[in-house]
């Protein structure tokens, strides 16, 4: 399995993949192939960002980082992530995401956050957004809204996440 920049020619698997990944998901409200479309084409899409996961010539994952502000900084909000079934609970999640948090410091991102599956994000060092004055824009328990430090050196935020509207909050 190798992981690389998403390009062009890879739009409609990633479509198709990401619907999959998403049918059999506990939480999905089954439009999260068209969320990756939206924000492709909004400002907030950084190409360096967005990354596939190849296997004997097929795309099995895609994970997306995309602009977010935080009090007046720009940062990153993971999402989606999504892995094909067949190839599920096989480290494929954790190496996109590690890969991606690599990227993103190159860039000079200090934070990423993530909302949701409070269970699976802390294997890859989310902690709750709160923890460094990240707030979240809608009701949500401090477990289940993430950020990961991206720079060891970054100081502490006081803001909230502004998102892109492509995400419709
Ligand atoms: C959630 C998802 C991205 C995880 O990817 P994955 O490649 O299967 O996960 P990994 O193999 O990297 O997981 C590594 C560890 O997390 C665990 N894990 C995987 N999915 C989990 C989940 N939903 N909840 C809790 N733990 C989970 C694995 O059991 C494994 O644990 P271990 O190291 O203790 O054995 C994938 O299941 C998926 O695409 N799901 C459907 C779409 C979705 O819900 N995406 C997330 C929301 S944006």
């Amino acid at each position: 399995m190798t992981i690389r920049q998403e390009e062009q020619r890879d739009y409609e698997e990633v479509y198709q993949l990401v619907k999959k990944a998403f049918e059999t998901a506990e939480e999905s409200d089954g439009t999260e192939q068209d969320l990756v479309t939206a924000l492709r084409n909004s400002e907030s899409f950084v190409p360096e960002l967005s990354l596939v996961a190849v296997e004997d010539g097929k795309i099995i994952g895609q994970i997306l980082f995309s602009k977010i502000m935080i009090g007046g900084r720009e940062e990153l909000a993971l999402a989606p992530l999504s892995v094909h079934p067949k190839w599920q609970k096989k480290g494929i999640g954790l190496a996109l995401m590690a890969k991606g948090h690599e990227a993103a410091g190159k860039l000079g991102y200090d934070y990423t956050v993530v909302l949701d599956h409070a269970e699976y994000y802390p294997k890859a060092g989310y902690v709750p957004a709160r923890r460094y004055g990240i707030k979240s824009p809608f009701d949500v328990p401090d477990e289940n809204f993430m950020a990961v430090r991206l720079n060891d050196k970054a100081e502490n935020l006081n803001g909230v996440v502004q998102y892109d509207k492509a995400f419709g909050i």
